[in-house]
Formats: structure tokens, C-alpha cells, sequence
């Protein structure tokens, strides 16, 4: 099948390479000429796990292309995907649909045959009738389905998410443009066995659209209760790792994402949550549980960079920062606490030095140049420091030798704000160990 992805981002590069690997002729098309110039020419634009062999091999394949034009991609596609950007509205909170209704309207009129024309951005509920009437008003020819196709991939694991997608969720009450998505998930056959195989769900567009924001909207509620739970464990001198544990193994609950940290950052939550909850009051409806989510995650950020500051000396802290990405396994610094909790410290004049195994590129774009000093390894970011701050859970940290860091910095504290050390072996190592509920 013919397949034109609208968006080479984090979600559409990865689901392009994805479907060009199912043998599908795959056209990426984004406006940004020098992220195309450098796809084409083999290189990937973001760090995932596997996404640059994956690359290679369907380029060397021939079976995708990347361009910045939409002749070039929608006239023979069988089926269009917008993968665009729905960035929050600074104002309203609601998702801006810009991009969505921009390459709509430039995708129309090229449209030849029959199409399936499908949102995997995630958008507000109703979009799918926004974007079929902006078609039918610019083509009123175009013989097209409108279908919701809403992507549950996460950063860090987008190319095992592909091919090993939870569920595969489609919005449309078209038999036609259910054939077509049957049909482009037909290769999952080849490689998953029948007992696990992915689940296609098939439900109205609508639906299909608040599958997406539910699903963000209630794991994002359950990382704010796990990091509250946390609070109170440290209030009430539990601990909250174990409190974890008991309550994971109900399978109602399950064991995932019940790890406390600085709070959930990232392109998806902090967007999807607002998206949900204003579009909620708009109409009428006070989504209070999503509401206290929102404002008890942004708060946290301050109590977090609290927790450090109250932790290094008065003046000028001199404070070794570990983790920059939102989360382990990617690059991407959008949201991250890790970064608002930086900006936080800088402004109450810290010194700060900082590591990141993958995101040091991404930083440096978001931090006043000079403002922090970068260094190459952990070794070199703690180096002298007044205290030692984790904010990210990648996995290099949690294996850091606590012997070696004991003779390099200058004072024997530790945040660590992703409980990745053992408080126990910090503590038998001469340092002062600040975790989270624990
Ligand atoms: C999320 C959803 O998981 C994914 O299904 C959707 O398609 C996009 O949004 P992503 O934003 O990539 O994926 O990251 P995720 O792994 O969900 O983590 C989001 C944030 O929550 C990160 O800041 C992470 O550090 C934090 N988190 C996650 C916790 O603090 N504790 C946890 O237990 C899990």
C-alpha cells in the first residue's frame, strides 16, 4: 500500500519507518527541509532505540522517502497520516489544532481515488469531523474516509511500541477503511504469535479520539497518586517502594507506573491532561481529579528543587546535576522536570554542572548559554560537587560506584529524586541520601 506520513516527528518517523519495513511504500513528507535533507540521507533527527538501523535498512530498501512536498506524497497514497504537532494553547490549555487544519487543507485538493485520510496526533474529541469537513469543503470530490487512529507509542521505546503495540485503536464506522488498516497491519501475523497477537479495536471516530486523552489523562492521575502516596510514606515514615510493590500485585492496579519521581513531564502528559480537562470545562464538565493532577505536578516541581537547594550549601551551590531528558531511553528535554528543576536552581543562583547520557544536545538549545557548565561523563559532573542531584531514571545512574563518588565530590550528599541508589549502601558509604518516600 501507498502510505504518506504528515509529520516526521516522534511519532511519525518512527511509525513511517515502521510501515515501510511491513513493505508499504512509504512518503514522510515535513515542512522542515533540513530534518528532511538529513533523514534521506540516512541520519535520524531523534534518539530511539533501534530507529537508525531501522532507517538504514528502509531506506537501502527504497521502500521510504522523505520530502518536504505534499504533490509529492498525497496524489498515489492509499492512505494519509497526520502526525503533526497539537502543541497546548499557552491561553487556553486546549490543543492547538493549527497544524492539523493547516495540512488538511493542503492535502485536499491532491487527493486522487480512494483515501483513508487518519489522525494519529492526539486530538481533542471531535477533530475527525474538523478535518473531514475542511477535506469535503476544499475536494467536495474527494472520495475519502476521515478515520481516528490515535498513537500509544512511548519516547525511549517507540520502535518496539510499533511492533509491539498494547492495542491498535481505529475510529471510524467505514467497512471500507477498515479493510485498509486490517490490511496494513496484516505483517503483525508474521512475527506475533496468535495468543499475542495485538488487539484491534474498531470503535466511532469520536471515541476512538477520547481513547487517547483517557488513556494519557488516567496513567498521568496515577504517577500524581504514587508521587502524593510518596509524600505521605515520608510524612508517615513508610516506604513508599514497598507500599508500591503491595499495591501493584493487585491486578486491578498493576505493578507499572507506580515509580515516584519529580513529577510526569514529557510532550504527552503535561499537554494531554490540560487538553482534556479545559476542552472538559468548555464543556461544562469539572474533571476535578485531572484539574488537582495538573496543578499538584506543577507544584511538586518547586518542591523538588527544593529538596536540593534545602540539601547544598546557603551561597552559590556548587551542584552536580544527573538527568536532563523528561525520561530514560530518550533525548527529548521537552517538559522535563529535570529542566524546570535546573531553571529553578540557576535562578537561586546555583552552580551547576550537568550530565545527560543522550540529552545534552537537546539542552543546550533550551539553557542560556553559559549558564551551566556540561560535562562528558558522571565522573566529570561530580567532580567536586556540593551535592549530587538525580532527576532522571536512566539506568547508567543506577550502577554509579558509590566508592568513587564518595572521593570526588566535595560534600557527601545525594538527591536522588528517581530512587535509583540504595539509600542503605549511600548511607554505609559516609553520604547523606535524600530519596523519594523512602
Ligand atoms: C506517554 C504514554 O505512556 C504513551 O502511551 C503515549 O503515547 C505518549 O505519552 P511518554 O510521554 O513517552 O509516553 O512517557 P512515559 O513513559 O509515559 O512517561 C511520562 C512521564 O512520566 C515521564 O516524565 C516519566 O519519567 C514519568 N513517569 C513514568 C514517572 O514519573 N513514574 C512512572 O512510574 C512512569
Amino acid at each position: 500500500m501507498n502510505v504518506a506520513i504528515i509529520g516526521t516527528g516522534y511519532v511519525g518517523l518512527p511509525t513511517g519507518c515502521g510501515l515501510a519495513d511491513f513493505g508499504n511504500k512509504v512518503v514522510c513528507i515535513d515542512k522542515d527541509l533540513k530534518k528532511i535533507e538529513q533523514l534521506n540521507s540516512g541520519k535520524s533527527t531523534i534518539y530511539e532505540d533501534g530507529l537508525d538501523d531501522l532507517l538504514k535498512k528502509v531506506i537501502d530498501s527504497g521502500m521510504i522517502h522523505f520530502t518536504a512536498s505534499m504533490e509529492e506524497g498525497i496524489p498515489n497514497a492509499d492512505l494519509v497520516i497526520l502526525a503533526v504537532g497539537t502543541p497546548m494553547h499557552p491561553i487556553t490549555g486546549l490543543a492547538d489544532l493549527g497544524y492539523i487544519k493547516a495540512a488538511a487543507k493542503e492535502l485536499a485538493p491532491l487527493l486522487s481515488g480512494y483515501t483513508v485520510v487518519a489522525t494519529k496526533s492526539t486530538v481533542p474529541v471531535g477533530t475527525g469531523d474538523i478535518v473531514e469537513s475542511i477535506i469535503k469543503e476544499t475536494n467536495p470530490d474527494a472520495d475519502v474516509d476521515v478515520i481516528s487512529m490515535p498513537e500509544f507509542l512511548r519516547e525511549g521505546y517507540a520502535v518496539n511500541d510499533f511492533y509491539f503495540p498494547d492495542r491498535i485503536v481505529v475510529g471510524t464506522n467505514s467497512e471500507k477503511a477498515r479493510k485498509v488498516i486490517e490490511e496494513l497491519y496484516e505483517p503483525m501475523k508474521n512475527y506475533q504469535p496468535e495468543d499475542k497477537r495485538t488487539k484491534m479495536l474498531f470503535v466511532d471516530r469520536k471515541s476512538s479520539e477520547v481513547i487517547k486523552y483517557a488513556s494519557n489523562a488516567f496513567l498521568a492521575v496515577k504517577i500524581h497518586f504514587i508521587n502524593e502516596m510518596a509524600d505521605f510514606c515520608e510524612a508517615s515514615g513508610a516506604n513508599v517502594l514497598d507500599v508500591a510493590k503491595g499495591m501493584g500485585l493487585d491486578s486491578r492496579i498493576g505493578p507499572k507506573f507506580l515509580n515516584p519521581g519529580p513529577g510526569y513531564g514529557g510532550s504527552c502528559f503535561p499537554k494531554d491532561t490540560n487538553a482534556i480537562y479545559h476542552l472538559a470545562k468548555s464543556l461544562d464538565v469539572d474533571m476535578t481529579l485531572i484539574g488537582d493532577a495538573i496543578n499538584g505536578n506543577n507544584e511538586r516541581i518547586k518542591d523538588m528543587a527544593g529538596r536540593i537547594l534545602f540539601n547544598a550549601p546557603l551561597r552559590n551551590p556548587k551542584i552536580a546535576i544527573l538527568g536532563l531528558a523528561f525520561k530514560n531511553g530518550t533525548d527529548d528535554c521537552r517538559e522535563s522536570p529535570a529542566m524546570d528543576i535546573v531553571k529553578y536552581l540557576l535562578d537561586s543562583g546555583a552552580e551547576l554542572t550537568v550530565y545527560d547520557p543522550k540529552a545534552m544536545g537537546t539542552a543546550k538549545t533550551l539553557l542560556a548559554e553559559g549558564s551551566v557548565k556540561y560535562a562528558n561523563d558522571v565522573w566529570e559532573c561530580v567532580d567536586g560537587a556540593e551535592c549530587v542531584a538525580i532527576l532522571t531514571e536512566w539506568d547508567e545512574f543506577r550502577s554509579i560506584d558509590l566508592e568513587t563518588l564518595a572521593n570526588l565530590v566535595e560534600k557527601k550528599t545525594i538527591v536522588d529524586l528517581r530512587n535509583l541508589l540504595s539509600k542503605k549502601e549511600a548511607e554505609a558509604h559516609g553520604f547523606k541520601y535524600l530519596g523519594i518516600g523512602v
